[in-house]
This record gives C-alpha cells, sequence and structure tokens, in this order.
C-alpha cells in the first residue's frame, strides 16, 4: 500500500514537473526560470519598485541629494541597490518611517558620484554634443554604471573633437558592435494569413508601411481614442520618422502589414500628427472602418501568451503605479522584425543625436531591448500583474535600435504633448480593456 502511495506521488510529481518546467512565458525567459515561478519573481519585482517609488523622492531631497547616487532593481538578489556616496547617511535613512520597514530590501553599495553630480554631467556633456554637433549616439545616465553613457551608433562620423572635449567627465564610452546583433533571434515561425479573413485583427506590434521615400516598414504601438464619447475616432501611434515630409501627400498613407508578410494592401489611414524635432512619434487616423479598435499586443510566435491584453496605459506619475520608473525592471517589446523581446530598463531621459543634422529626441527610455530597423513603433510594456500573465501596462514606442540598445519614446510624453498643444486631443487615451 505504502508503495502504491508513494509512485502515485511520485507520478503526479513527475506530471507537475512536466507541465511546469517549461519557459513559454516571456519573462520567464528573461530572467531564466520556469513559468510557474514567473507570478512570484513579478510579485517580488513589484515590491522593489513599490520600495523604488517610496524612496526616490526622499533622496532627491535637499538634504540627501548629494549622499546618494540613484537606484536599481536587482531581481536576482531581490534586492533594491542604493547608490551611496556618504555612508554616514546610511543610518539617517533607514530611521524614517517611510524606509524602516524595507530595510531588508535595500542594499547600499558605495559609489563615487551623486545623482547631483551625474545630472550636472549629464547637462554638461549633451551642451557640449549640442555644440560639436554630435550625430549617431545616445547619451544617458547609467545608475548601475554610476556614470554617463555615450553609445555611439554604427557610423562613420568622426567624433574626436567630442570624445576629446568629454574627457574631463569620464563617460562610459560604448562603440555599437554589430557583432553582437545576432544574439537572441527568435526564429519567426509563418503565419497563415487568410486572404479571406474579412475581419483584421491590427494589435501592437504589427506592421505599418507607407510609400513615403520607396516604402518604410515600421511598427504599430497602440491604439488611442478619445475619453469623451462625442468623438468616435480611433488612432494608431507609430515613431515620427515612419513619416516622411515629401510633397505628395498620398505617399504618406499607411497601410497594414502583418508579421512575416510582405503584404501591404490592407489600408489603414492617414497621418494625424507627426513630432517635428524634440520628439519623434506619429499618431495616425484609423480611416478604415473594417478595423476594430484592438488592446492586444502580439506574441504569435509563442505557444502560450500569445494575445497580452493592455490593462493600463493612463499617465500620471504621482498617482500610477503602472508607470515605469525603476532602472533594470523588466521590459518589453513587440515589432513587426524582430517580433516580441524582453530586456531591462537602463536609463530616463535619454537623448538621442540622430544621423541627420538637428535630428535630437528627447525624454527617452533608454533599455538593452533586442531589435531592428523595422520595429520602429513597435509597443513597449511590462507585465502588470502576478495574477494575470496576460496583463501589460504600454509604456511607449520604440524610436531607435542598434546592437545592445533600444531608445523608446515614453507614452507620458506622447499623450502629455497631444493634451497640451492640440485642442482636440485634449481627451486623448489609451484605448485599453474595458474603457
Ligand atoms: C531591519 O529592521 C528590523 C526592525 O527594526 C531589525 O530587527 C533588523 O535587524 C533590520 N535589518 C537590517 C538588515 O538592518
Ligand atoms: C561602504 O563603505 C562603508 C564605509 O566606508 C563600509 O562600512 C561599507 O562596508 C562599504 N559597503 C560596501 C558594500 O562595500
Ligand atoms: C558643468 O558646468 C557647470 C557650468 O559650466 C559647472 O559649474 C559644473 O561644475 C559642471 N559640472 C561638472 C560635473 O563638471
Ligand atoms: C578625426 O578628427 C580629428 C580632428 O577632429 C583628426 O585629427 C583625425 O585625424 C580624424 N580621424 C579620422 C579617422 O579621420
Ligand atoms: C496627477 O495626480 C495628482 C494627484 O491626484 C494631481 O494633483 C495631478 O493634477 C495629476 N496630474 C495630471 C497631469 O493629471
Ligand atoms: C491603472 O492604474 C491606475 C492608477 O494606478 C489604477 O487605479 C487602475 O486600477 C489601473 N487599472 C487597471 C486596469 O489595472
Amino acid at each position: 500500500m505504502r508503495v502504491i502511495y508513494f509512485l502515485i506521488i511520485l507520478l503526479i510529481s513527475l506530471q507537475t514537473y512536466s507541465i511546469y518546467a517549461q519557459q513559454n512565458h516571456p519573462l520567464a525567459k528573461l530572467w531564466g526560470i520556469n513559468d510557474a515561478e514567473v507570478p512570484e519573481w513579478l510579485d517580488a519585482e513589484n515590491h522593489l519598485k513599490k520600495i523604488d517609488r517610496i524612496l526616490r523622492p526622499i533622496l532627491a531631497e535637499d538634504n540627501l541629494f548629494s549622499s546618494f547616487g540613484g537606484t536599481f532593481i536587482d531581481i536576482f538578489q531581490n534586492w533594491l541597490v542604493v547608490n551611496t556616496v556618504d555612508y554616514s547617511k546610511v543610518e539617517e535613512l533607514l530611521a524614517l518611517p517611510e524606509i524602516s520597514p524595507y530595510n531588508e530590501s535595500l542594499h547600499f553599495e558605495n559609489v563615487t558620484d551623486s545623482i547631483e553630480q551625474l545630472k550636472s554631467s549629464f547637462r554638461n556633456i549633451t551642451l557640449l554634443a549640442d555644440s560639436k554637433g554630435v550625430r549617431g549616439a545616445l547619451i544617458y545616465i547609467n545608475m548601475e554604471l554610476n556614470n554617463i553613457v555615450i553609445y555611439f551608433f554604427e557610423t562613420n562620423i568622426n567624433h574626436t573633437e567630442f570624445i576629446n572635449a568629454v574627457e574631463p567627465f569620464n563617460p562610459e564610452i560604448i562603440y555599437a558592435n554589430t557583432q553582437s546583433a545576432s544574439q537572441n533571434i527568435i526564429r519567426p515561425r509563418r503565419r497563415d494569413v487568410n486572404s479571406r479573413d474579412l475581419v483584421v485583427n491590427v494589435f501592437g506590434g504589427d506592421g505599418v508601411y507607407n510609400e513615403a521615400g520607396g516604402g518604410v516598414m515600421c511598427s504599430i504601438g497602440c491604439w488611442l481614442k478619445h475619453q469623451q464619447h462625442l468623438r468616435n475616432d480611433f488612432y494608431i501611434t507609430t515613431a515620427g520618422h515612419c513619416y516622411d515630409n515629401g510633397e505628395i501627400p498620398d505617399e504618406n498613407y499607411f497601410y497594414y502589414t502583418p508579421w512575416n508578410s510582405d503584404s501591404h494592401v490592407l489600408p489603414i489611414g492617414s497621418i494625424e500628427f507627426q513630432s517635428n524635432g524634440f520628439y519623434d512619434f506619429a499618431i495616425i487616423r484609423v480611416e478604415n472602418e473594417d478595423l476594430n479598435p484592438q488592446f492586444v499586443i502580439r506574441n504569435d510566435d509563442a505557444d502560450q501568451y500569445r494575445e497580452l491584453i493592455i490593462i493600463n496605459g493612463t499617465i500620471n506619475d504621482t498617482i500610477n503605479d503602472a508607470i515605469i520608473s525603476s532602472h533594470y525592471a523588466h521590459i518589453c517589446k513587440s515589432g513587426v522584425i524582430t517580433h516580441l523581446t524582453c530586456g531591462y530598463v537602463l536609463g530616463f531621459d535619454g537623448v538621442f543625436y540622430g544621423i541627420e543634422k538637428n535630428y535630437i529626441v528627447f525624454e527617452l527610455i533608454v533599455t538593452d531591448l533586442y531589435g531592428l530597423l523595422g520595429d520602429a513603433g513597435g509597443s513597449v510594456f511590462s507585465f502588470a500583474s502576478p495574477d494575470n500573465l496576460l496583463a501589460v501596462d504600454v509604456h511607449g514606442t520604440v524610436v531607435t535600435v542598434g546592437p545592445g540598445i533600444c531608445a523608446v519614446q515614453s507614452l507620458d510624453t506622447i499623450l502629455d504633448f497631444m493634451r497640451d498643444r492640440i485642442g482636440i486631443f485634449q481627451d486623448l487615451i489609451v484605448y485599453v480593456e474595458g474603457s
């Protein structure tokens, strides 16, 4: 009897093992864990993000500003690293009633530069970049390195003068290494595009095409709508540089392109708005009435978690937990070329100097997401809840990619800009589940 009992237990546990020891969820792949462990890890990450949200404003106060050098999440150690310049302030910090409950989750690391110094260096380096007319570079503050990173995209531009000028700041200079570009490429699986399908679901991560400048392929971020129901219009976001300022307006009409396909016959609509300088995003007005608005991000290469549901895209730093603001939090993207990939947030408020002169983009979320050129415009998001592994918060659209780097225009920037400056868009929101 006991033997049978034991065998049954063994069989059950083997079965459980075969079900759970799988890596289907994008976060299981990113963190190198099993699907079954994702909720617990996501919960742990959310906890660290929450502590970070409490801690950050305190570290920004005048009396601590020059004593600490920023924070970042270390999900593998399950702690929040607090870069520390003046170790004598640690005790003072831990004694604060808001902070003391979390003392076990904080890890103090000694560094040389405070946030104050980093911000000042960043400002001075970007001023130099402006004055030297730097092109093909991304500049941001990296908390883990406790330094400014200048990332040069692969170009034939001679940066010697700029590099000499920034030498006093001793930044971390990284050159795009095209050798490393082939990492983690997911083999695309061909999707059967049934031409008789009348209903076409246009999801975040799908392709948009326009013929401007000989044809440009980009990706879709998310759908937008008006909060007031007086206007029924829907819009789709993509990257600003996917739109060409050419003379022939018709060339800027956008068509839909599914994954693993060259087809671009299904019309979407024409440009509604395109940022010109400072930011890089475009809003397409959806004119084809056969297209149903969607709050879904595509992940068709996977066997599970193929359709991710956008539950939050609201913007308000002060009240919204869905805002991404922690360094080394996970982040993912879906785009028409390299499909769904996940990585980490490397920095905020980055500045991108394009290859063309005077093309400078601000307020970028810098990530190490893998992508290629046509992924520009694609959805950038994070998983929202341990209780629902399909639920995501959207954060922005891809602006530019290079080996090991991907810059993202944040949704805050896009919605703030549209609401402030363009009258009829005052009530523009992301189309999310239930809205
Ligand atoms: C955290 O605080 C608790 C209660 O005040 C204390 O018992 C514990 O030793 C502290 N842990 C660390 C790592 O400081
Ligand atoms: C940082 O420096 C302080 C004082 O100099 C020291 O007590 C502490 O152990 C150091 N921390 C680490 C992680 O090295
Ligand atoms: C940046 O430039 C300002 C003004 O020129 C100067 O006061 C400041 O010390 C510089 N910052 C750093 C980190 O060198
Ligand atoms: C790059 O420019 C510097 C001066 O700004 C010059 O001395 C150097 O020879 C140039 N390098 C190349 C490879 O052209
Ligand atoms: C964000 O929320 C705070 C607190 O409710 C409010 O005071 C502020 O006006 C809101 N900001 C925006 C941009 O809606
Ligand atoms: C979206 O974020 C807001 C603010 O944090 C929160 O109140 C709301 O519940 C979230 N919505 C969903 C569907 O999670």
